[in-house]
């Protein structure tokens, strides 16, 4: 009866110290010890007292909270940055962050805000970004002032802001950035903008807002970095009320799903003449039509954009275009690479007409004004290439940046590059390549760095292929075969001595012979994943100090502990999605391993292999006592009695004899 009683009270302490300990239990997730926890959809109510009071950083979205008061932050005396997102607070009184005086950002996204006090945000310092995104705001007026004075950031967008109006002592000293997209802003007067007149530098957006009349002057002479009035219906109410503003960003594109936006006629660009901008976006907007008039008031631009704006062609007579470098014309349906009037343009160096809507035909000599042209994207528009590239890239000396991945086909011939010698980037993934070059399509390309032939189905075995490549630093070789899945010691790779990172996953290897690599003195990253690899073939590469090795998703049963010994400095290896033996006979690996677990990449994916009882064990996790078994301790001893019983016999009897002789 005692002892139960006993039992009883023992079980009562472990209940009462149990419940405690949950009390305390860290429940947010640590992301730097004492600085940085996330305790996001948690469930949470109050702020969890086991966060360490010098926290800096909290993640405390998605839980439940409904007011904040005085108390309910002033243990994180040190806080930099809180987020609060969604957590269905609706009151915000007095004096919330008096004591995070380091608080410098706060983001309230998505809690209807039903109160906010006059000193809500009162005590931070140096407040420098606010974040009031989707809380239900209707004016700019109700949000407290009290110490914004440091403001940069003030993001009030999705609201139901009708207004610009500014009160007179809207915080503008370091304000550099205000969000009001997606409010209900329809009219803008001069008297909302005045005190905006005070920013430097200010990114605005008004995207989304309904814009339909700006008070003439209402912008006058102001200065901004950024203007985005994307997805606004009338292009030219926006530029008549923008008059003798300087910008460099001016956002007039628009989006799929706005309905009602009005094509544009060159009049309505008309007052963009009287605008200092740099940069203009006019992405899926149309033209009605696109003609030289469109672009009389374009010329001083250095950017422009005109994607997804079904474009067919651009006039060849357009004049003044000499200041634009670069050019965008995605998603339009060119047929003809000649169409985009290139001459037009001759001081571009970046142009892209990725994604065209058609089969691109790139002609013969159609991009030779671009004398200037440094970067080339012309990757996604089903082009199909019969003799490429040297006629249709003509006078393109100065390209450095070449794309044409994710196109049809191209048949390269020897020196298919040879007009562009000072290329520094080629991709041209996943486009099926027809090579017939003896003597490499790339010689000349002496100042390649990166290759880019993944997935273009090439013939690996053209000893030359990469002939003439010696700065290449980095050549992707993803998804192509090599002959009999081997890769011979004497191969293509001998041509590329600089290069540093190898992608030969996905190639169907079955084995690496054991110099394969020895010519790539400065390989540091290799990927030899997703192939039928049954060996870990270290000794394929000269030089193992800091290298990253990617081994995951082969056949690899064993790997003796010489061929891991070799990996020193800061390697790395992934080995995971293996068939890796937990058994004694790969004890090298299994002792490595455990003692190298700072060079392990994807540990949680290193498991030994199905068939055994240690299958899907961490390898991290076996222990394995590989000395002799019980068996082989008793055969052993059974063994050196006989031995000795033998030996014993053997020499009684040899005495014997002797005793006899004499
Ligand atoms: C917090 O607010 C309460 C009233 O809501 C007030 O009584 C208390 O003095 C405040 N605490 C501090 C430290 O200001
Ligand atoms: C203006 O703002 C932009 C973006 O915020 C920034 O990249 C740029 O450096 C700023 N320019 C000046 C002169 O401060
Ligand atoms: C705009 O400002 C200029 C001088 O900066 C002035 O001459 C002009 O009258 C102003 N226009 C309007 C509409 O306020
Ligand atoms: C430009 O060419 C078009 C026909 O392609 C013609 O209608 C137009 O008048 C020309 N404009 C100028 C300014 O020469
Ligand atoms: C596009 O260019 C091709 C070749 O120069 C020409 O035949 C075709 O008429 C042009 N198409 C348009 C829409 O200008
Ligand atoms: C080339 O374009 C493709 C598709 O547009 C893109 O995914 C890829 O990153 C680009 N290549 C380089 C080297 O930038
Ligand atoms: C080709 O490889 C380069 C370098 O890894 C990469 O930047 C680019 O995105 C790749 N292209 C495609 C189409 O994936
Ligand atoms: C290890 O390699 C596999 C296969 O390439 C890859 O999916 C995985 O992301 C890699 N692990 C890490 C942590 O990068």
């Amino acid at each position: 009866m005692a002892c139960c009683i006993y039992c009883l009270i023992l079980m009562g302490l472990f209940c009462v110290s149990c419940k405690t300990s949950e009390h305390v239990d860290m429940v947010c997730t640590e992301i730097t010890a004492n600085k940085n926890y996330c305790c996001e959809d948690l469930g949470l109510t109050e702020i969890p007292k086991a966060l360490p009071a010098i926290t800096e950083i909290l993640d405390f979205s998605f839980n439940f909270l409904p007011s904040l008061h005085n108390s309910t932050f002033n243990m994180l005396k040190s806080l930099v940055y809180l987020d609060l997102t969604r957590c269905q607070i609706n009151w915000v009184y007095e004096n919330v962050f008096q004591s995070n005086a380091k608080l410098n950002t706060i983001v309230l996204t998505g809690n209807l805000l039903l109160f906010l006090a006059e000193t809500a945000f009162a005590g931070p310092y140096s407040l420098k970004h606010l974040v009031l995104t989707q809380t239900g705001l209707t004016s700019i007026m109700f949000i407290p002032l009290h110490n914004l004075d440091n403001l940069e950031t003030l993001l009030i967008g999705s609201n139901h802001i009708s207004s610009l109006e500014l009160p007179p002592n809207f915080p503008t000293r370091e304000l550099r950035y205000l969000d009001l997209q997606m409010n209900n802003i329809e009219s803008i007067s001069t008297r909302d903008t005045k005190i905006l007149k005070q920013t430097q530098n200010l990114t605005l957006s008004l995207k989304g807002n309904a814009i339909v009349h700006i008070e003439p002057g209402a912008f006058n002479s102001s200065s901004f970095y950024s203007l985005d009035f994307g997805g606004c219906i009338d292009i030219s109410v926006i530029l008549a009320g923008i008059q003798n503003i300087q910008t460099v960003i001016l956002w007039l594109g628009t989006f799929q799903d706005v309905e009602g936006t009005l094509p544009i006629s060159p009049v309505m660009l008309q007052d963009l003449c009287s605008i200092s901008v740099e940069n203009v976006n006019l992405q899926m907007r149309h033209f009605r039509p696109l003609s030289t008039a469109t672009f009389l008031c374009l010329t001083k631009l250095r950017n422009l954009d005109l994607t997804h704006a079904g474009l067919t062609a651009i006039p060849p007579n357009i004049s003044g275009m000499k200041m634009l470098k670069e050019l965008n014309l995605n998603e339009n349906s060119f047929q003809h690479i000649c169409n985009i009037s290139s001459a037009v343009f001759p001081s571009l160096t970046h142009l892209s007409v990725r994604m065209n809507l058609e089969e691109l035909n790139l002609g013969s000599g159609c991009l030779e004004a671009l004398t200037q042209l440094q970067y080339l994207d012309l990757s996604n528009s089903q082009i199909e290439n019969s003799d490429c590239c040297n006629e249709q890239l003509k006078g393109l000396s100065n390209l450095q940046y070449l794309n044409l991945s994710y196109n049809k086909q191209h048949w390269l011939k020897n020196g298919a590059f040879n007009e562009c010698a000072k290329l520094e980037v080629l991709d041209l993934a996943f486009t099926h390549l027809h090579i017939s070059a003896s003597q490499g399509s790339f010689h000349n390309l002496h100042l390649l760095q990166i290759l880019n032939l993944s997935h273009t189905f090439i013939n690996t075995g053209i000893q030359h292929l990469l002939t003439g490549l010696q700065n290449l630093v980095l050549l992707n070789l993803d998804s192509n075969s090599f002959d009999s899945g081997i890769i011979l010691n004497d191969n293509l790779f001998q041509e590329v001595p600089s290069l540093k990172e190898l992608i030969l996953s996905s190639c169907e290897l079955i084995s690496v012979q054991s110099r394969a690599f020895h010519s790539l003195r400065d390989l540091k990253h290799v990927d030899l994943s997703h192939n039928k690899l049954t060996a870990l073939s270290t000794e394929a590469f000269s030089n193992l100090k800091n290298m990253y090795l990617n081994f995951a998703n082969n056949r690899i049963h064993f790997i003796p502990r010489d061929m891991l010994t070799s990996l020193s400095g800061k390697s790395i290896i992934n080995l995971s999605y293996n068939p890796l033996e937990c058994s004694c006979s790969n004890i090298g690996l299994l002792t490595w391993y455990k003692q190298n677990l700072d060079k392990i990449e994807a540990p949680e994916g290193t498991v030994c292999c199905e068939h055994k009882s240690l299958a899907g064990m961490k390898l991290s996790a076996v222990t394995l006592s590989c000395g002799m078994g019980t068996a082989g301790a008793v055969f052993l001893a059974l063994a050196v009695i006989i031995v000795i019983v033998a030996s014993l016999i053997l020499t009684v009897r040899f005495l014997k004899r002797q005793y006899h002789q004499i």
